[in-house]
């Protein structure tokens, strides 16, 4: 059994290519846009369907132009929708998105229909979620229902991974004690330690303390200085990949969904890193999110080149 459940978020990108973000009152030209599927939740489920993994996806979609789309590429990749459930006479989720010409992004959300995700959904759903292999959350739903997914999964025996994007002040202290892996940034991790993390030392610091807490695994992500490992496995670096990039939205979903895929195959978490490192950094080499996430075969000829 391999099956990932992802309970999250889905959006629709309105990606702007920018010179610069313009100033309060000024009205500026930028280069470019795009519209595309995203959202954090959608993200990490495409990029591990995409790998070939075996996805059941809970989210909400809007009563809107954007929902059937929505819809129709989640399918598209094999993704099950059957706990996709439309909110009536609410927004989907959008999020404007400003990419500059050195790759760095800002990003709003408006959750729309995603905050109508509720612990009662995975209620819904608890026979499905029962054959997956590893429940994934991240934070643009409901806490409340982060926190039912997190107990869901220590009480039925299923693993649960929490990427705390994006980052909110605040978490349980008791039910992040009851995760499997917790995979932040490094801005993320000193939000959630209490602690300044600057760098890769400080950042096992702050690690060792969350896995003293009782997450068993602390995975942390470094861009392009890769990935750390502190847990139960003792503590490991995978280092990054230099390339070319052009825009890194998204690159953290990448990493997670990918990190999902590898390790939901065999249990084997550094070579899950090693697999996320790589395929996180291809992701950055593309313009947009999920279009930026290469199949197996794109991401297998990717490696060959770095
Ligand atoms: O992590 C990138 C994602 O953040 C974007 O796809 C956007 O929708 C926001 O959720």
């Amino acid at each position: 059994m391999n099956k990932i459940a992802v309970i999250g978020s889905n959006m629709v990108d309105l990606i702007t290519y920018i010179d610069r973000m313009p100033r309060q009152g000024e009205t500026l030209e930028a280069p470019g846009f795009a519209m595309g599927c995203g959202g954090k939740g959608a993200n990490q489920a495409v990029a591990a369907a995409k790998l070939g993994a075996d996805v059941l996806m809970l989210s909400k979609v809007g009563d809107d132009v954007f929902a059937d789309n929505t819809l129709a590429n989640f399918q598209r990749f094999g993704i099950d929708t059957q706990y996709v459930n439309r909110v009536p006479g609410v927004s989907s989720g959008v999020a404007p998105i400003f990419v500059q010409s050195d790759s760095h992004n800002s990003i709003l959300i408006v959750k729309g229909a995603n905050a109508h995700l509720k612990p009662a959904d995975i209620d819904a759903a608890q026979a499905a979620l029962r054959d997956c292999a590893l429940i994934v959350v991240q934070l643009e739903i409901d806490l409340a229902t982060v926190y039912y997914a997190i107990e869901f999964g220590k009480r039925n025996g299923i693993p649960v991974l929490l990427n705390p994007a994006p980052a909110v002040a605040g978490l349980s202290p008791a039910h992040l004690a009851q995760l499997d892996f917790l995979i932040p940034n490094e801005s993320e991790l000193a939000l959630i330690s209490g602690l300044t993390v600057d760098s890769p030392e400080s950042a096992a610091i702050a690690a060792r303390q969350l896995v003293a807490d009782g997450i068993r695994h602390v995975i942390v992500t470094l861009g392009e200085h890769g990935a750390l490992y502190v847990g139960e496995e003792g503590e490991f670096r995978v280092d990054g990949l230099s390339v070319a990039a052009r825009d890194t939205t998204g690159a953290g979903d990448a990493f997670i969904g990918c990190f999902a895929r590898n390790w939901t195959q065999d249990r084997d978490i550094r070579r899950a890193m090693t697999q996320a490192v790589g395929y996180s950094a291809c992701s950055v080499t593309g313009l947009g999110t999920q279009t930026s996430y290469p199949d197996a075969e794109a991401f297998a000829a990717f490696l060959k080149t770095v």
